[in-house]
């Protein structure tokens, strides 16, 4: 397909999509029991006022029992006060965007399908002939700690790492007070494993959703969970949908506008014994304007092992989990694709 012009082009595998494609190649179409509605029903998200975390001991305590409720019915929630100021998430959300616009043969130059790379710009699936696509672009990067990986980020667009790194340290503050938070409401207090999670991994998922001519028929990100402790994504239109546990339909997350998306992923699964399970979500499509969204995942080191709290483990709840590091996780995948000899969903 010819290019009509650089911004409107996204490299998509060694595809070039644009946006005059009238109905999407075979490759994304998924098969129709799973296919999205074009009119998805709104998810009821529990909404957490994050300032009521650092106020007087009542407001936290009722704060750290509605998030403790939302992690353990709906997996999921949005926080909203959390003192991030909205220009450090415009300024994140506009440079993501504009990487994207930015001419192909600069984003190529981290193109790569090795996931442990730190810097690695590609397609949802790894290039070939495989059965099904998704209908996405991303960046991912290494983001803990920073002066150790800001410099291997694209230089351009030019403020992307001016903006994009004030957003890393301030969603990361946050991240670990959401982290801690979380263990409160768990009765493991708020400290526990705050030392891993200090020294633990930030990566960023810079997603690009670009217009789909049938939105009905592909998904931007097939159905996963996080193979994290927790995720917080920001994004710049609504587009996500999670299984809401309590009646098992998809419904989609409202857009609001500085609000923030809190995840749970399979690490918190584990080390709550399964009494918080990771939510299960996918991120659906337009046919009219470019969706960006920025998820930061967060967990422990790559090497340490993530096993569940012994203060969660007695007879009546005997241990559910096996433990396991990010790092297993990564080898799992890469050993799976090799011997399968086929590509598998890089959500992470
Ligand atoms: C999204 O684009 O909203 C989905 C990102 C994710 O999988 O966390
Ligand atoms: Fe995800």
């Amino acid at each position: 397909m010819e290019k009509k012009d650089s911004s409107s082009s996204f490299t998509i595998g060694n595809r070039t999509q644009d946006r005059s494609w009238s109905c999407v190649p075979d490759c994304y179409v998924i098969p129709s029991s799973n296919r999205p509605s074009l009119a998805p029903e709104t998810a009821n998200v529990p909404v957490i006022d994050f300032s009521r975390l650092r106020q007087d001991a009542t407001q936290r305590a009722n704060a750290i029992k509605e998030i403790g409720n939302a992690c353990h019915q709906v997996g999921f929630f949005q926080i909203v006060n959390h003192g991030i100021c909205q220009s450090i998430l415009d300024g994140a959300l506009s440079v993501a965007s504009d990487f994207f616009k930015l001419p192909t043969e600069e984003k190529v130059k981290f193109v790569s399908n090795d996931v442990r790379k730190p810097v690695r710009y590609g397609t949802s699936l790894k290039d070939g002939d495989d059965k099904f696509q998704f209908w996405r672009v991303f960046l991912k990067h290494y983001a803990h700690p920073l002066s150790d990986c800001i410099h291997l980020w694209p230089k351009n667009p030019p403020h992307y790492r001016e903006n994009m790194g004030k957003y890393c340290k301030e969603v990361r503050k946050l991240a670990l007070e959401v982290m801690g938070a979380i263990n409160e409401s768990l009765g493991l207090g708020p400290s526990y494993l705050s030392n891993q999670m200090e020294d633990g991994m930030q990566v960023m998922a810079v997603n690009c959703y670009p217009p789909c001519p049938n939105p009905e028929l592909a998904l931007g990100l097939p159905p996963h969970s996080d193979y994290t402790c927790l995720s917080i994504v920001l994004q710049n239109s609504a587009g996500l949908e999670v299984i809401d546990k309590r009646d098992g339909k998809w419904k989609l997350i409202p857009d609001v506008h500085g609000a923030l998306q809190v995840h749970i992923g399979d690490h918190l699964e584990v080390l709550s014994n399964g009494l918080y399970e990771s939510v299960v979500h996918r991120a659906i499509l337009n046919s009219e304007r470019i969706r960006i969204s920025i998820a930061s995942l967060h967990s422990m080191g790559m090497d340490e092992k993530m096993g569940t709290a012994e203060e969660l483990v007695d007879d009546q709840h005997p241990k559910k989990y096996k433990d396991s590091s990010f790092r297993d996780f990564l080898d799992f995948l890469c050993k799976n694709d090799i011997a399968e000899g086929k590509n598998f969903i890089d959500t992470l």
